[in-house]
C-alpha cells in the first residue's frame, strides 16, 4: 500500500456508495467554499473523546452512542434537539448507575447526514428513481428532480449541524444538564409510562446522595461535574468530499483531523480496506468506528485495526458490532478471538438496530424484544470470552414514534402508521430508549458483580 496519505488520497482507491452528481463543477465549487468555513469542532476535543474512549477500552467506562439513523432538514428544530438530548441524559443516568462507572456521551447528531444504500434505485409502481442518500445529497420525496444529487445540499447540512451542535454545546455546558435537574428530565415521559416509575426511582437516589454532597460541601455551583456534562458528536464518514473540506491540520500538534464531527465510523458496506472510505479514515486522527457485520473475516478485522491504527493506541477504535440477534453468538466469537490474539486494542461496542430490520405492513421495523435479545447475547459473548462489553450504539429519537415495534407501550405491527417520521430506519422511541438502558444496567450491574476484582473473597 502507499503509504503517503493527505486528505484527498481517497480519491485515488476505488470508492463505493458515491451518489453521481450530474454538476461536477458545481459539486467542486461547494466542497471548495465549505473548505473556507470554521471547523465544527476542534481537534483537542477529539483528544478528549479519544482518551475518554481509552478509559472505555480498559473496561473503566461505558460507552453510550446514539440518534437519529439519518438527520432530516425537515426535522431540524429545537424541540427535536432537547427532547433527544434529555432522553440521552437519561439513558445515561440509568447506565452510570448500572455500571458504576462513567457513561461516555456520543451522540449520532450534527453531521449524520448521509446514508448508504442496498440499491441504487427504488421502485415504486412502475417508476424507478435513485434511491434517497440522506438529506445532505439529494431529496426524499419520491420525484425525479428530488432525487438528483444536489451540492447545495452540502452547505445545508454544514449549516444545521453548526446550529445543533451549538444547542448542544449550550444544553451540555449551560445548566441544561445539572444533575440537580434530573427530575426535571421526567417531563418528556408519557403519562404512566413504566420506565417514569423505574426512572423516578433512580432520580430520587440520585437526588439523596445531592443532598449529602450539598451537606458536606459539594455543590453543583462549586462544582463543574455536577452542572456540565461532556457530550460529543458523530457520524458516518460517507460523504468524503465533504470530510475532506472539513479536514484540518490541528495548530498545536501539527496532526490532521475531521472537524466535520468528533468521532466518525465506517459504514458496514464501505470498510474494504483498499478502498477510499478506510483510506480517507486511517489518516484523521479522530476516535473511529467500524462496523462490523457477518461478511466481516476475522483477518480482515485485524488488518482493518493495523491499517486505522497502526500505533495501537486505545480508544482509537470502536467495533460497532450489527450482526442481529440469530447471529451475533455465531460470528462475534471469532472475531474477539481474532483481535486478542493479534493484540490489538478495541472497543466493543454492540449496534442491536442494524441486523434486526424487517418488513412489515409496508414499513422497515425493529422488534424490540430482538433488540433486546442481541444486547443481551452480545454480553454474554463477552462473558464467555473474558472480554468487555464496551457500549452500545443505536438508533433512537426523543420523541413518542412508533417505528420499532413492542417495548413496555406494545406497539403493534398495525400501529406503525401512526407516527412513523424517521427518513430512514426505525428508531427506538424515548420509552424504548429507556426500556432499553435498564436492561443494560442491568447487564452491567450482573457483570460487575462477576468480574474477578469485585468478588470478595473469603478467610
Ligand atoms: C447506520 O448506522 O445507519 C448504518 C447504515 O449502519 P451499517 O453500516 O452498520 O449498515
Ligand atoms: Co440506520
Amino acid at each position: 500500500m502507499n503509504n503517503k496519505w493527505n486528505p484527498a488520497s481517497w480519491r485515488d482507491k476505488p470508492v463505493l456508495q458515491v451518489p453521481s452528481y450530474p454538476d461536477q463543477d458545481a459539486l467542486a465549487q461547494a466542497e471548495e467554499r465549505i473548505g473556507e468555513w470554521p471547523p465544527l469542532v476542534f481537534a483537542g476535543e477529539a483528544r478528549a473523546l479519544r482518551q475518554s474512549l481509552a478509559e472505555v477500552c480498559e473496561g473503566r467506562a461505558f460507552l453510550l452512542q446514539g440518534g437519529d439513523c439519518a438527520e432530516s432538514f425537515a426535522e431540524h428544530g429545537a424541540d427535536n434537539i432537547r427532547d433527544f438530548f434529555r432522553v440521552f441524559l437519561q439513558m445515561s443516568i440509568v447506565l452510570t448507575f448500572g455500571a458504576s462507572k462513567p457513561v461516555v456521551k456520543v451522540g449520532r447528531i450534527a453531521g449524520q447526514f448521509a446514508k448508504p444504500r442496498s440499491s441504487d434505485n427504488e421502485t415504486q409502481g412502475n417508476l424507478t428513481l435513485p434511491s434517497y442518500r440522506g438529506d445532505i445529497i439529494n431529496g426524499i420525496e419520491f420525484n425525479a428532480a428530488s432525487r438528483v444529487p444536489d451540492p447545495e445540499r452540502l452547505k445545508m447540512a454544514y449549516r444545521q449541524s453548526a446550529a445543533t451542535l451549538n444547542l448542544l454545546r449550550a444544553f451540555a455546558q449551560g445548566g441544561y444538564a445539572n444533575l440537580e435537574n434530573v427530575h426535571q428530565w421526567m417531563l418528556g415521559f408519557v403519562k404512566g409510562s413504566p420506565q417514569a416509575a423505574r426512572y423516578e426511582e433512580v432520580a430520587e437516589r440520585i437526588s439523596d446522595s445531592m443532598a449529602l454532597m450539598r451537606a458536606i460541601g459539594i455543590t453543583a455551583e462549586n462544582n463543574p461535574r455536577l452542572r456540565e456534562t461532556p457530550f460529543y458528536t458523530s457520524h458516518e464518514a460517507l460523504l468524503l468530499g465533504y470530510e475532506q473540506a472539513l479536514t484540518r491540520t490541528d495548530s498545536t500538534t501539527g496532526d490532521w483531523y475531521a472537524t466535520s464531527g468528533h468521532m466518525v465510523w465506517i459504514g458496514d458496506r464501505t470498510r474494504q480496506p483498499d478502498h477510499a472510505h478506510v483510506e480517507f479514515c486511517r489518516g484523521i486522527n479522530n476516535p473511529i468506528g467500524l462496523k462490523c457485520g457477518p461478511s466481516l473475516d476475522p483477518a480482515e478485522l485485524v488488518r482493518l485495526t493495523e491499517i486505522l491504527n497502526p500505533e495501537n493506541v486505545p480508544g482509537r477504535i470502536t467495533l460497532i458490532a450489527r450482526f442481529g440477534h440469530t447471529k451475533v453468538e455465531q460470528y462475534l466469537p471469532k472475531l474477539i478471538r481474532a483481535i486478542e490474539q493479534a493484540g490489538r486494542k478495541v472497543i466493543w461496542s454492540c449496534d442491536p438496530m442494524h441486523g434486526n430490520t424487517i418488513s412489515a405492513n409496508g414499513y422497515k421495523t425493529r422488534p424490540f424484544h430482538q433488540v433486546l435479545t442481541e444486547v443481551e447475547r452480545f454480553f454474554a459473548v463477552h462473558h464467555a470470552e473474558g472480554t468487555h462489553p464496551g457500549g452500545i450504539h443505536v438508533e433512537m429519537t426523543g420523541k413518542d414514534v412508533t417505528e420499532c415495534t413492542g417495548g413496555a407501550h406494545a406497539i403493534r405491527e398495525e400501529d406503525l402508521s401512526d407516527r412513523y417520521h424517521t427518513h430512514c430506519d426505525p428508531r427506538l422511541n424515548a420509552d424504548q430508549a429507556v426500556e432499553l438502558s435498564f436492561k443494560v444496567a442491568e447487564l452491567l450491574k450482573n457483570g460487575r458483580e462477576t468480574e474477578p476484582e469485585n468478588q470478595v473473597v473469603n478467610g
